[in-house]
């Protein structure tokens, strides 16, 4: 990382202990962002505590008198507050760090001794607090880096271990946050194959609750790292205090939020330590993932907008770039496919109007060629009989089309019935003992071990040098880790998990080293594999195998409190009987694709949609880089409501969707729009209009943004008009 300059904040705390070794004064250290302050503390006995995280001050000077105000009388172990509350002295309470001394000694104590604020940009700083034992030669440096204009906050820690032999840390978090508030409600998710992102909300009661997964990778399929803390009562769309996390983790990660007997709440984050002891030797040091918050006084909307916004500007690949709509051949032939078929759809890809066509699952194996999810899975070479011109010929076809070309692979899996499986036995993870044990007749690879990460990288590799005009990769990940054992790791079993993912991060670093932008998919069977972590490699991610557009209403909302539009792929299928105009609407609230056979369209349908695919590139720029805000929620209302602000306010687009098929239900008044410039006249118009139907707003008649906030206006929605989008365009 580029600092731009380098400052320390305060003089060094230690310079200021007095005789006693106290410190002669307290010292305050508030990380201010736009609207936010997260108030850290060292106190007399250089013990670093957190003193308050809610609106900023006006007077800075008065952050001094926090701890008084509050008191921390009822702590009579002086940690519950603790910035990162060590294992093994006087913490009684959950720990943030748990070590194994080379002694065997079990107990750490951290106090603080320095800090330093970094100023990486105008909009970002990075502040880093040093702390030592007393006693033993362990060091923690806790980082956070704070981004101003989005009040989002980044969190990690580096332990450095100065003693002679090898520590174990036996816990290892990246944050350990600390609330205070009258009560906490936690939203949290969980789901499974086709049934992701299931949102529940509780009040949390003392004790700790835990989130978290042992999955080993995709990780994230029974439940997502993702959660958000409200504060006094459920935060609605517009108002409340509420806190989004997040780890910033593909593999095992744990949240625990601990109510604490003082009533405030303690949220502790990071690589899960399930099976995980991570050894150090003398003078190596380890860092912690980073932990991810938002704060915002306003509610869930503004939360989001903040962290899409942030999410497009640092972390997702390529955030404010473009992204390339496609036709994808998986639910239109399965493995079922040759070069003839893929000739004519390459030729729909072009009648349709997208810019590229995906080539799925079932291109590659020959000994045992890829015709089902049984086999072929690591050989990745062209399978003759179904591709004799291989790759190559078919990314030239493309360009012969005017489409660009893109394809899918798995790399990181293999079956047991392949090539790659019989000469390389060891690079798989298995327990050498007990019998194989499946997840979608597949196992995975052992990226702990640097030859297969050289393996993995060279698929990728292999695929551009052979084929530099390749425009895109739909990287999928479909299965979990059972039996977890490294053939490669030997004795060292209990780094598994994290050198797994240290091996995926290798990899995909390397990649993205030689290959800056091309645009990756980061799809897993499913959703079950989103995390800022890995969306740093990748610029799209694939939230569920579930395109029944009814469902997507659903899912789609619930990730968009996390992650931006621009990086949801949204695909047309035919998982369902609704009508082509709904799918392709709801498709069309991020990045649009399809995965129908275009050939056998009803010509009406055909003409929707290539229509759909015009007015897509319209309005695109709104929907993945403007603001976006959720009108009516589809679990409250018989109508869901979706629009998408640009930054000028110059132009929304609002979808709206029945979700309630009971006897005449709909949108029965205007629906207020939220985010306009209230001066501005806006028009209203009626876009993706199925062939033959009329609009359902007067389109001759104009609107201030004061009125569509304030009154708003109705879709018209109903079970024969059960999608409607709106495109409103400033006069
Ligand atoms: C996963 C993906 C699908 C498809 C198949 C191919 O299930 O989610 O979109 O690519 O794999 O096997």
């Amino acid at each position: 990382m580029k600092l731009k300059s380098s400052f320390v904040v305060l003089p060094l705390a230690l310079m200021a202990l007095s005789k006693s070794g106290a410190l002669a004064q307290t010292v305050t250290i508030p990380i201010e962002t736009n609207k936010n302050a997260l108030v850290l503390e060292a106190d007399d006995k250089h013990d670093l505590s957190t003193i308050y995280f809610g609106p900023k001050l006006a007077d800075g000077k008065e952050y001094n008198h926090l701890s008084a105000a509050y008191g921390k009388d009822n702590d009579y172990t002086g940690l519950m507050a603790s910035a990162y509350a060590p294992a093994g002295s006087r913490n009684l309470l959950e720990p943030a760090i748990a070590i194994t001394h080379a002694d065997g000694n079990q107990s750490l104590d951290l106090k603080y001794v320095s800090h330093k604020v970094d100023k990486v940009s105008d909009d970002v700083s990075l502040l880093s607090i040093v702390l030592k034992d007393q006693v033993y030669n362990t060091e923690v440096t806790l980082y956070y880096k704070s981004y101003f204009k989005d009040d989002v906050i980044e969190q990690w820690s580096t332990i450095r271990n100065g003693e002679k032999g090898t520590i174990v840390l036996n816990k290892f978090a990246s944050a350990d946050l600390y609330l205070k508030a009258g009560s906490f409600f936690l939203t949290q998710y969980h789901g499974d194959w086709a049934k992701e992102m299931r949102p529940e909300t509780s009040q949390i009661t003392h004790g700790i609750k835990t989130l978290d997964s042992k999955l080993g990778t995709r990780a994230d399929l029974f439940q997502p790292p993702v959660f958000m803390v409200s504060m006094d009562k459920p935060a609605t769309e517009d108002e409340g205090t509420v806190l989004y996390g997040s780890i910033e983790w593909s593999g095992n990660y744990r949240t625990d939020l601990e109510l604490d007997p003082e009533n405030n709440l303690r949220i502790i984050s990071g690589i899960n330590n399930y099976a995980s002891a991570y050894q150090l030797k003398a003078n190596e040091s380890f860092t912690t993932p980073p932990f991810l918050s938002v704060l915002s006084a306003n509610g869930k909307g503004e939360a989001s907008r903040k962290l899409q916004h942030w999410a497009r500007n640092y972390k997702l690949l390529d955030g404010n770039g473009s992204r390339l709509t496609l036709l994808n051949n998986w639910e239109s032939t399965y493995f079922d496919f040759d070069e003839t078929k893929l000739a004519a759809l390459l030729k729909d890809t072009k009648k349709l109007g997208v810019d590229m066509f995906l080539l799925d699952d079932g291109w590659f194996g020959n000994k045992y060629p890829r015709n089902g999810d049984h086999s072929g899975l690591g050989d990745w070479q062209e399978t003759k009989t179904k591709l004799p011109n291989g790759i190559a010929s078919l990314v030239k076809g493309a360009g012969d089309n005017g489409v660009k070309f893109g394809i899918w692979i798995e790399p990181e899996m293999v079956n047991p019935k392949s090539e790659l499986y019989e000469k390389h036995p060891d690079w798989v993870i298995k327990q050498p003992k007990r019998d194989e044990y499946y997840f979608r007749n597949q196992l995975v690879l052992d990226l702990a071990n640097p030859t297969v990460q050289d393996f993995v990288y060279g698929i990728v590799d292999n695929l551009f040098t052979q084929n530099p005009a390749l425009a895109y990769i739909k990287w999928d990940c479909n299965a979990v880790i059972y039996n977890a054992y490294s053939a490669y790791l030997k004795k060292d079993q209990s780094q598994f998990y994290v050198d797994y993912m240290k091996g995926l991060y290798n990899v995909l670093s390397r990649i993205r080293t030689k290959y800056p932008k091309v645009p990756m998919m980061l799809c897993s069977g499913g959703g079950g594999r989103v995390d800022y972590n890995a969306l740093q490699y990748f610029t799209e991610f694939w939230p569920s195998d579930n395109t029944d557009p009814l469902e997507r209403v659903f899912i789609q909302w619930e990730y968009s409190y996390f992650y931006p539009s621009i990086a949801s792929s949204n695909h047309v299928t035919d998982w369902s009987k609704l009508p082509i105009k709904y799918r392709v609407d709801v498709a069309s609230m991020g990045k649009l694709g399809f995965d129908i056979v275009i050939s056998k369209l009803p010509e009406n349908d055909l003409k929707f949609v290539q229509n759909a695919v015009t007015n897509f590139n319209g309005f695109k720029d709104v929907v993945w880089h403007g603001d976006q805000y959720r009108l009516l929620d589809p679990r409250e209302n018989p109508v869901a409501s979706v629009a998408y602000v640009n930054e000028a306010k110059t132009k929304a687009i609002m979808f709206n969707y029945l979700v309630n098929y009971r006897y005449d239900e709909g949108s029965k008044a205007p629906i207020r729009l939220k985010g306009l410039d209230p001066a501005k006249q806006y028009k209203v118009k009626e876009i993706n209009l199925y062939p033959g139907t009329n609009s359902g707003v007067d389109e001759n008649q104009t609107y201030t943004g004061d009125f569509l906030m304030k009154v708003g206006i109705n879709p018209k929605v109903n079970s024969g008009r059960s999608s409607v989008v709106l495109q409103l365009d400033a006069q």
